[in-house]
C-alpha cells in the first residue's frame, strides 16, 4: 500500500516535530497532526512560528516549510482519522496518578480513547501506530478494542516508538540513530509494516530501519530509556564518592568514556535526570516487572529513580548547609527551570525539586530561564501540592533579565546547562550579589578558577 494521507493523533513534543519532518522529506503525503487541546493547536498555527507550542532549534522552519502545503494542525480528529490510511497515536501517557499501579504504571486512558475514536470513525481499513511509548503488550489492547468495537474492518497495529531527545529533536529525526518498526508476523502484517518503512526510506537509509516483532518493538523502548538513565544514575553515585574523596567526576567520566567498551556519551554528572520519559519509563518497567512476580528486576531498576531522587535531594541540602543551615529569607537564584538545555519543557525538571526543598526551608527563589514564563514554574510547583498555590507565589518569582534575577541574591543556583549562562559577565553579577557570593553549580557548566578568581564561593557536582 502507499500511504498519500497521515494522521497523528497528539501534537505535543513528539506528535509535532515528528510529522513536520515527516511533511517535510514526503511531500506526497498530505500529514495531519490534531490534538483535543484547542489552545495548543492555535500556537502551531500562530503565523509567526517564534510562537510554536515546542521550542526546539530549527523546527520553526521545518513546520514554515510544509504548514498549509501538506501538513496541517487541526482539532477536527474525526475528519483526519477517517481520510487517513495511517494514523500515528502519539498521545500523552504519564504515570498514573489514581487507582491501582498509582505512582507507578502508566496511564492508558488517552491511548484508550484513541483507540475507541478510531473504531468508531473508521470506514476502511488503516494502519494503527503506536508512537507513543507504552507497556509491553499493548498492542494486544489496542487490536482488541478495535477489533470488537470496529465498523467490520481490518486494523494492522505497529509499534513505531519515537527515539528523538528534546533540543535535539530536528537532527535526531532527520537523523536518527535507527528506526525501529515492530509488527505482526502474518503476511498482512508484514505489509503494514512495509508500508511505513517506504514512509521513512525517504530520508533514512534503509539499514538503519530495522524491523522486530511487536512485543519486541515495545519493550525495546522502555530498554533504551531504562539503560541511558541508569548511565546518569551511575556517574551521579560515583559524582557522591568522588566529593567524599577528591577525586573528580568529570575526569572519571573521561577516563571511563575512552574505554570504547563504555562509551563517552551520557556520562555528564548533573543534579539529575528530569524530563518527561525516564522517571516514567522506568517506573512503568519496575511495575510491569513486579506483575510478573520478578521482584529482582524490578528493584535493580527501581534503584536508578532512588539515586536520582537522592542526587536532587543531595544538591539543595548542599545548598542549606553551606549557607550556614538557613536559607530563610535568603534569596537564591535559580539560573535554568528546563529540564536540560534547549527546550521550554519542564516536565519532571530537577528544578522543581530542588525549589520544592528550599521553598520548605523558607528561601525566596528567583528564577530566570530563556525559555519558560513564569506561570510554567508556578504551574510545576502547584502540581507537587507541597502547600497552598498562593504560598509558591509568594516566595517564587521570575525574572525576564538575568542580571535582575541575580542581584542582591545570597547564592545561584545552576539548573539547566543553557550555553549563553556560560557568557554572563560574571564579575557584573558577583557585584551585585551579597557577599560571600555563592554559585551551586548543578551543571558543572561554568569555570571553577574564573569564577573563584573573581571571588565566588563555587561549588560543582562531583569534584
Ligand atoms: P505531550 O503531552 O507533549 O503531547 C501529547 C498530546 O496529546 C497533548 O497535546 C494532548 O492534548 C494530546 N491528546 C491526549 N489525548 C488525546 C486524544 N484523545 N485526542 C487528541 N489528542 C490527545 O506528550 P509528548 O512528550 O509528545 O509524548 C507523547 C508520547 O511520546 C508519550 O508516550 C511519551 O512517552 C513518548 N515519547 C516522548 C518523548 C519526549 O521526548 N517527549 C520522546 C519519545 C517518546
Ligand atoms: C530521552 C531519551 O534520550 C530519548 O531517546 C527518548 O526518546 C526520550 O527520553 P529526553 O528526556 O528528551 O530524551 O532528554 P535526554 O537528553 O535523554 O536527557 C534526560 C535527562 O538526563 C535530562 O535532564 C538531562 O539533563 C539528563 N542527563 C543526560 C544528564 O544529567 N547527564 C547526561 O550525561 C545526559
Amino acid at each position: 500500500m502507499k500511504i498519500t494521507n497521515i494522521c497523528c493523533i497528539g501534537a505535543g513534543y513528539v506528535g509535532g516535530p515528528t510529522m513536520a519532518v515527516i511533511a517535510q522529506k514526503c511531500p506526497h503525503i498530505k500529514v495531519t497532526v490534531v490534538d483535543l487541546n484547542t489552545d495548543r493547536i492555535e500556537k502551531w498555527n500562530d503565523e509567526n512560528v517564534d510562537n510554536i507550542p515546542v521550542y526546539e532549534p530549527g523546527l520553526g522552519e521545518i513546520v514554515k516549510h510544509s504548514r498549509g502545503k501538506n501538513l496541517f494542525f487541526s482539532t477536527e480528529v474525526d475528519k483526519a482519522i477517517d481520510e487517513a490510511q495511517l494514523i500515528f497515536i502519539s498521545v500523552n501517557t504519564p504515570t498514573k496518578t489514581y487507582g491501582s499501579g498509582k505512582g507507578m504504571a502508566a496511564d492508558l486512558k488517552y491511548i484508550e480513547l484513541c483507540a475507541r475514536q478510531i473504531a468508531r470513525v473508521s470506514k476502511d481499513d488503516k494502519i494503527v501506530v503506536e508512537k507513543s511509548t507504552l507497556p509491553v503488550r499493548t498492542a494486544e489492547a489496542i487490536k482488541n478494542i478495535l477489533d470488537h468495537t470496529g465498523n467490520g474492518v481490518q486494523f494492522q497495529i505497529l509499534s513505531n516508538p519515537e527515539f528523538l531527545a528534546e533540543g535535539t529533536a530536528v537532527e535526531d529525526l532527520l537523523a536518527p540513530d535507527r528506526v525501529l518498526i515492530g509488527g505482526d508476523t502474518t503476511p498482512e502484517g508484514q505489509k503494514a509494516i512495509q508500508a511505513l518503512v517506504d514512509v521513512y526510506a525517504n530520508w533514512v537509509p534503509k539499514d538503519r530501519i530495522l524491523t522486530t516483532n511487536v512485543w519486541s518493538s515495545e519493550l525495546s523502548k522502555l530498554t533504551a530509556n531504562a539503560f541511558l538513565a541508569q548511565r546518569v544514575s551511575s556517574i551521579n553515585a560515583m559524582s557522591e564518592l568522588c566529593e567524599k574523596t577528591g577525586a573528580d567526576v568529570t575526569e572519571v567520566a573521561r577516563a571511563i568514556g575512552m574505554d570504547s567498551r563504555i562509551g563517552s556519551k551520557f556520562l555528564k554528572s548533573s543534579v539529575g535526570f528530569g524530563g518527561s520519559c525516564f522517571q516514567k519509563d522506568i517506573l512503568n518497567l519496575v511495575y510491569i516487572s513486579k506483575s510478573f512476580g520478578l521482584h529482582e528486576v524490578a528493584d535493580y531498576w527501581e534503584q536508578v529513580i532512588i539515586m536520582n531522587d537522592h542526587q536532587k535531594r543531595r544538591f539543595s541540602k548542599k545548598i542549606v548547609s553551606t549557607l550556614y543551615n538557613t536559607v530563610a529569607d535568603k534569596k537564591i537564584t535559580f539560573l535554568g527551570w528546563a529540564f536540560k538545555k534547549d527546550t521550554n519543557d519542564t516536565r519532571e525538571s530537577a528544578a522543581i525539586y530542588v525549589a520544592d526543598d528550599l521553598i520548605n526551608e523558607q528561601a525566596n527563589i528567583a528564577v530566570f530561564d530563556p525559555k519558560v514564563a513564569y506561570n510554567q514554574v508556578i504551574a510545576d510547583l502547584n502540581y507537587l501540592e507541597s502547600r497552598a498555590p498562593h504560598k509558591n507565589e509568594a516566595l517564587v518569582k521570575s525574572f525576564s533579565d538575568p542580571y535582575e534575577a541575580c542581584k542582591d541574591s545570597h547564592a545561584i543556583a545552576i539548573l539547566t546547562e543553557w550555553d549563553e549562562f556560560k557568557d554572563y559577565d560574571w564579575k557584573k553579577i558577583y557585584d551585585n550579589m551579597l557577599k560571600p557570593a555563592f554559585v551551586f553549580d548543578g551543571r558543572n557548566l561554568l569555570d571553577r578558577e574564573k569564577l573563584t578568581s573573581i571571588g565566588f564561593h563555587y561549588q560543582a557536582i562531583g569534584s
